[in-house]
C-alpha cells in the first residue's frame, strides 16, 4: 500500500525501535530506509521491520531514498550534524532525539538549517504526550492550586539524560513560561561520560521563571525517589503531585490528596514508545500540513537546552546566568578544559555507552561493562555509600 509520507531511521539502536513502533502505528507513514554505519545494526532493522533500503551514511540515504520524514536516533554529539545534514527542502520533518544538543551554537545551527530548508524540527521529548503531563497542564491552566510558586524534581544518570525530560516536562506542565535566570552547582570528581559525552557526577539548579515561579532540579545527589517524570508543584492554594501516569491534587476542596482520573488507565501509559511516540508523529504531520507548532518543536527544546547549559555556565562563572545564554559551547567541557573540575579518578567510563550490546564486539562490550561497574563503585566511594 502506498502511504502518504515516507520515513527513514538514522541510528538503528535502542531508541530507534520506539520510532519504528510509532511509525507502524501511524497509518499515513511508511518507513522505507535506515542509515547506520554499523552494518549488523542496520541489517537487523531491515530484517526485523521489513525495511527495503539500508545505507552506511545519512547523505547516501537522503540522496537515494528521498524520505519525507527523518528520525535522528544516534548519540547526543551526532544530533546537530545529522539534523543539519537532513535539513533539505525534500525533507518535510525531522524527529531528533533528546537532548537536542550540548551547545547553544549547535542548537542554533539545527534551527537555522531547518528554517532555511522549510523542514519542521521536533525534538523527542515525547513525554509531553503522556496523559499525566497533559492533565497536569490542563489543571494548571485552570489554576486549581492558584498561582504556581515552586516546582521540584529529582533525576539521575546525568542532567542531559533524565534532566532534559524533567526540565522540558516542567515547562510543558507550567505552560512553557519564560525563563529569566538560572543558578547552578556542579560536581565532577570522576571522569564520567554518557553516550560519549562528558557529564557531571551530580548537579543541582534553580531556574527562575516569569511571575516569580521557580523550578528546583537535582540530579544524581540521592537515589530515591529519583523520577525523571515526577514533579511536586506548590501553588498559592494547593499542591499538585505529577508524573506521566499519575496526578494527585491537594487543595481546599480535595479532602486530602485526591487522585485525578486521566484519559488513559495508568497501566497503559508509556513514557517511551507506543501511543506516546505515535502521538508525537501525528502532531508533526499536522504541523507539516499547516497546523499549529508542535508541542515538542526545536524552538521549545532549544529553551530546555539553554536551561541545562546555563546551569553548567553558572557553576563555571560562579554567578547567576541571565538568559539568553551567551556561551555558544558546552560549558561543562569548557570547565574541564580550564581545569576547573579536576578529577580524582581519571579513568574514563561511560554510564550508557555499554548498553548497546550488539553494536560493539565482545571485548569492547566487556571493557565498557566493567567500566560501568567501576562507575558505580566510584560513585559509592565518593558519596560514602
Ligand atoms: N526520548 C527518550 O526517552 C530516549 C530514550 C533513550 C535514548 N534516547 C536518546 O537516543 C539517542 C540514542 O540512544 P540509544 O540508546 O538508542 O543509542 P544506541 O547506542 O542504542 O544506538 C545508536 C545507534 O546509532 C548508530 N550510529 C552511530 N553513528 C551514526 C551515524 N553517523 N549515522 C547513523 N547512525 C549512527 C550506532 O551504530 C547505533 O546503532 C541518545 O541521544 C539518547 O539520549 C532518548
Amino acid at each position: 500500500m502506498s502511504r502518504k509520507y515516507t520515513a527513514a531511521i538514522v541510528g538503528c539502536g535502542g531508541i530507534g525501535n520506539s520510532h519504528m513502533e510509532a511509525y507502524n502505528l501511524v497509518e499515513a507513514i511508511e518507513v522505507i530506509a535506515v542509515a547506520d554505519p554499523y552494518e549488523p545494526a542496520r541489517r537487523q532493522y531491515m530484517n526485523d521491520y521489513n525495511i527495503p533500503e539500508g545505507y552506511a551514511t545519512i547523505e547516501e540515504m537522503l540522496d537515494k531514498a528521498q524520505p519525507d520524514i527523518v528520525s535522528v536516533c544516534a548519540w547526543h554529539l551526532l544530533h546537530a550534524p545529522l539534523t543539519v545534514a537532513a535539513a533539505r527542502p525534500s525533507v518535510k520533518g525531522i524527529i531528533c532525539e533528546k537532548p537536542m544538543t550540548v551547545s547553544m551554537g549547535d542548537a542554533n545551527r539545527m534551527i537555522e538549517a531547518c528554517d532555511a530548508s522549510g523542514t519542521k524540527l521536533v525534538i523527542s521529548h515525547q513525554r509531553r504526550f503522556t496523559a499525566g503531563w497533559e492533565k497536569a497542564r490542563e489543571l494548571m491552566q485552570q489554576q486549581v492550586i492558584g498561582q504556581p510558586l515552586w516546582m521540584d524534581c529529582n533525576v539521575r544518570e546525568g542532567l542531559l539524560n533524565w534532566g532534559t525530560h524533567a526540565i522540558d516536562g516542567a515547562r510543558f506542565v507550567l505552560g512553557d513560561p519564560q525563563v529569566l535566570w538560572v543558578m547552578g552547582a556542579v560536581e565532577r570528581r570522576t571522569n564520567r561520560h554518557e553516550r560519549d559525552t562528558p557529564i557531571e557526577d551530580s548537579c543541582m539548579g534553580l531556574v527562575h521563571m516569569e511571575d516569580n515561579l521557580q523550578l528546583f532540579i537535582q540530579s544524581d545527589l540521592y537515589k530515591e525517589p529519583a523520577r525523571s517524570g515526577g514533579f511536586l508543584i506548590r501553588g498559592t492554594e494547593g499542591m499538585l503531585d505529577v508524573n506521566e501516569a499519575n496526578v494527585k491534587l491537594f487543595n481546599s476542596t480535595s479532602n486530602g490528596w485526591q487522585q485525578i482520573p486521566l484519559r488513559v488507565e495508568a497501566a497503559k501509559i508509556r513514557a517511551i514508545g507506543g501511543e506516546t511516540n505515535a502521538a508525537q508523529v501525528r502532531e508533526l504531520i499536522a504541523w507539516i500540513e499547516g497546523g499549529p507548532e508542535h508541542r515538542g518543536s526545536g524552538y521549545k527544546a532549544r529553551v530546555t537546552v539553554e536551561i541545562m547549559l546555563a546551569l553548567y555556565e553558572s557553576a563555571r562563572q560562579h554567578h547567576v546566568i541571565h538568559l539568553p545564554l551567551k556561551e555558544g559551547e558546552y560549558p561543562l567541557q569548557l570547565m574541564i578544559d580550564e581545569g576547573k573540575l579536576p578529577v580524582e579518578q581519571p579513568e574514563r567510563y561511560d554510564i550508557r555507552g555499554f548498553l548497546k550490546r550488539d553494536s560493539i564486539d565482545e571485548e569492547a562490550y566487556t571493557r565498557l561493562r566493567n567500566q560501568g561497574m567501576r562507575h558505580h563503585q566510584a560513585m559509592r566511594t565518593l558519596h560514602g555509600e
